[in-house]
């Protein structure tokens, strides 16, 4: 199967084709480490065959939110301890460097001093202003924060540094967010200036790493951070020209509506990025992967068999099934446990400032300390009440 054939990225190689996508998970320490929970999460990963893993939202500074965070050289060591965890099981492993779309110190001090209604309207205010107050000066400063966090990364051994095209970088080269009058707003060639001086920033202070660029594209019906569906494709050339190695075409997750980004079932359609996706590989030499409601191995293969993509994305539906890989070197995809797309134990829990753990997987956020193996004497088992009422908000109906 084309899933399963490896690929070179980036003078790297990756031995096979699917991908875990960045997904906050909630699992790390308040002040962002890697703690075992992480470790043991994303290690079941690579265990499960994953060629190549993401951490989602990975913050240059110190913040209140709950991600896993690398502005301090004391941090490296536990970022080290994952890298070799998930190489042991042949994996790649990147960090997607983010900068919230909010001012952080403002928002840590208030945070700090326990002030919340004034730490939740300064955030209302940011969200949708930040983007167009925050001083050129100030950009700046981001970017060295930025590239100081990849190479941190570089050192604890990680393979890849995904830049996240959304938050801050998205609001910018929004049409509908930015509109500032200045050198980084207008054209697409401004709103853009400043993902590129990223880009460009990065390649020279990690050139050894692989660079990937998360490309959010809005559509008339979703998104609001990232470019246009008409701009993408100029904006992808101009990516691959600064030097981006791959590109990850998917929905932007934070300033627009979640379930632009994290379909509930019955929502979108199954793979309903990829027409996009197949969009902008059409006009890229690098690599093109996409993420977006693809949940088994025949529909990331016709994604791979059409030329839409070069790699695939598999979010959701790798926390209801990790061995979803190996299900299929197996030969028995049949046996994947599928994602439903509840939304319940991943979108909705993280939401509420707790973890990740999928209803479909009772192991899933417990990977250090939860084994389900077969009982050592088979029995009769009569599951009562087991229906689809128990996932709350399921839309079957009978809850
Ligand atoms: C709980 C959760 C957290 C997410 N966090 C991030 C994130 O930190 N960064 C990001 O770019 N996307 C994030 N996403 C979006 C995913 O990367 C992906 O685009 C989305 O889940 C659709 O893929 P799927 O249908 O395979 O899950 C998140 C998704 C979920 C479910």
């Amino acid at each position: 199967m084309n899933i399963l054939r490896p690929i070179t990225i980036g003078g790297q190689e990756f031995k096979n084709r699917v991908l875990f996508p960045p997904l906050t998970t909630g699992y790390e320490d308040k002040d962002g480490t890697i703690n075992e929970q992480s470790r043991a999460f994303y290690t079941r990963l690579a265990k499960g065959g994953v060629g190549y893993i993401v951490l989602g939202d990975v913050a240059p500074i110190p913040s209140f939110a709950v991600t896993p965070k690398l502005y301090d050289d004391s941090q490296i060591e536990c970022f080290r301890k994952l890298a070799d965890n998930v190489h042991a099981h042949g994996a790649k492993l990147g960090v997607q460097i983010f900068h919230p779309e909010y001012n952080s110190e403002v928002l840590n001090a208030l945070f700090a001093a326990g002030k919340m209604e004034e730490v939740r309207s300064q955030l209302h205010h940011d969200m949708d202003h930040f983007v167009n107050e925050v001083m050129p000066e100030t950009l700046d400063q981001i970017i060295d924060k930025m590239c100081a966090c990849a190479l941190r990364a570089q050192q604890a051994g990680v393979d890849v540094v995904s830049i996240h095209g959304d938050r801050l970088v998205g609001a910018l080269c929004s049409p509908i967010m930015n509109t500032r009058s200045d050198e980084f707003g207008g054209s697409l060639e401004n709103r853009t200036r400043f993902a590129l001086m990223l880009v460009k920033a990065m390649k020279a202070a990690v050139p050894d790493m692989v660079i990937e660029y998360k490309l959010p594209v809005i559509t008339p019906e979703r998104g609001k951070g990232g470019v246009s569906i008409d701009e993408a494709p100029i904006f992808a050339q101009w990516l691959e020209q600064a030097g981006v190695d791959m590109l990850h075409v998917a929905q932007a997750n934070h300033t627009g509506n979640m379930a632009d980004t994290i379909p509930p079932m019955g929502v979108q359609p199954y793979c309903f990025f990829a027409d996009i996706t197949a969009l902008v590989k059409s006009v890229v030499s690098i690599p093109v992967s996409t993420s977006g409601r693809i949940i088994d191995p025949a529909m990331s293969e016709e994604l791979l068999n059409e030329g839409k993509a070069d790699m695939v994305g598999i979010g959701r539906a790798l926390l209801a099934d990790p061995d979803w890989v190996n299900k299929t070197l197996a030969g028995r995809p049949q046996d994947i446990i599928r994602c439903i797309g509840c939304n319940e134990g991943c979108v909705d829990t993280v939401l509420n400032r707790s973890f990740i753990a999928c209803v479909v997987n009772a192991e899933n956020g417990f990977e250090a300390v939860r084994f389900i193996t077969p009982a050592e004497q088979r029995k009769k088992v009569v599951v009562i009440g087991g229906g689809a009422c128990w996932l709350r908000g399921c839309s079957c109906g009978c809850y």
